[in-house]
């Protein structure tokens, strides 16, 4: 069994966790910084990330019982991100790399949400659907790498929602509070529905929407429940298309998206049309967090990924499906 503390960072989470290759987690302490008003400020999100740092390493630690010596390696989420946060979240790795002679292992972001949810849906080989605020793509293992079956080509599917409620005056995180207006609307107004291929794009809906908005001959309400309606309904679509392409009969969504239970009612009516299995990462494992950054380092570790100091530099967008994955097999 290995053993290994995992530090998170991409964006505006910074995070701790402590966990086993065989999927105990001993600790996830996480610290979210949330923007006054506006988007994430990278630059403010960094200084949040250096000035919680020691206080949430020190609270991991001490929830877990171990000391940092009982400690197999240090891992660290070095992307997909924005790299002022990233950096954060390297710099400590490293310092706790060469401090206590501890390999240092690298962890894809991406790559770890998905871990996270195999591991708490107990699937083991499902179709992922991982959304979130920076994210949207669908994806599964074939060939010692997770592919992915279809992503957004422009914004991903939760900054198209948190930047339509940001718009709108809602603070963020603006997709539950977009929910709960959409849940009240009763027409369907019509909506850009764009899907090419397996791709899908959400700039242009988001557009449409504010426009017809700023119309003022839609109420509130309708507008915000034909967004809902749309965005997950294309997702669903290419969700749907790579379920049943690839012959799965697992599917399970990860990221912050996971909480939406609009969006979870979808993903689960559209499995059992195909008689799969449907689950979500548990709410404490769906938005960022360093215990998924922990258990991912945890397994790769223990298939002797490591990383030198030298080439442990951050990468803002290092894709999943550039990662190899030793610990599993087709
Ligand atoms: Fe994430």
């Amino acid at each position: 069994m290995t053993i290994v503390l995992g530090i998170e960072s991409t964006a505006h989470t910074f995070g701790v966790g402590i966990a086993s290759s065989d999927g105990k987690i001993f600790a996830n302490v996480n610290d979210t910084y949330r923007p006054v008003s506006g988007g994430i400020h990278p630059r403010e999100a960094s200084e949040h990330h250096s000035k919680v740092a020691y206080k949430i390493l020190k609270e991991a630690l001490s929830i877990s019982n171990f000391s940092i010596k009982d400690i197999d390696g240090i891992a660290v989420a070095l992307g997909p991100g924005l790299g002022p946060c990233l950096r954060v979240g390297a710099t400590l790795a490293r310092f706790l790399s060469v401090s206590y002679n501890k390999p240092l292992v690298p962890v894809n972001h991406a790559v770890a949400h998905i871990e996270i949810s195999r591991l708490d849906t107990g699937f083991k080989d499902p179709v992922i659907v991982y959304v979130a605020g920076g994210n949207t793509l669908i994806t599964s293992f074939k060939d010692g790498r997770y592919r992915i079956f279809g992503e957004t080509l422009d914004m991903p599917l939760g900054n198209c929602l948190d930047t339509f409620a940001r718009e709108i005056g809602l603070s963020y995180p603006g997709v539950p509070k977009v929910e709960e207006i959409a849940k009240k609307g009763k027409k369907y107004i019509e909506m850009p529905y764009s899907v090419k291929g397996q791709d899908l794009s959400y700039s242009g809906l988001l557009t449409h929407a504010l426009e017809r908005l700023k119309e003022g001959k839609y109420s509130l309400e309708d507008i915000c429940f034909s967004l809902v309606e749309t965005a997950y309904s294309m997702l669903t679509e290419v969700s749907e298309r790579a379920l049943a392409f690839l012959n799965k009969n697992e599917l399970t969504i990860t990221g912050g998206l996971a909480r939406s239970k609009i969006l979870c009612m979808k993903l689960k009516e559209m499995a059992e049309d195909h008689g799969a299995l449907f689950k979500a990462v548990s709410p404490s494992f769906a938005g960022d967090n360093g215990a998924m950054i922990a258990y991912t380092g945890a397994l790769a570790l223990n298939s002797g990924v490591t990383i030198s100091l030298e080439e442990s530099y951050v990468s803002p967008l290092w894709r999943m499906d550039e990662v190899d994955i030793p610990w599993r097999k087709d």
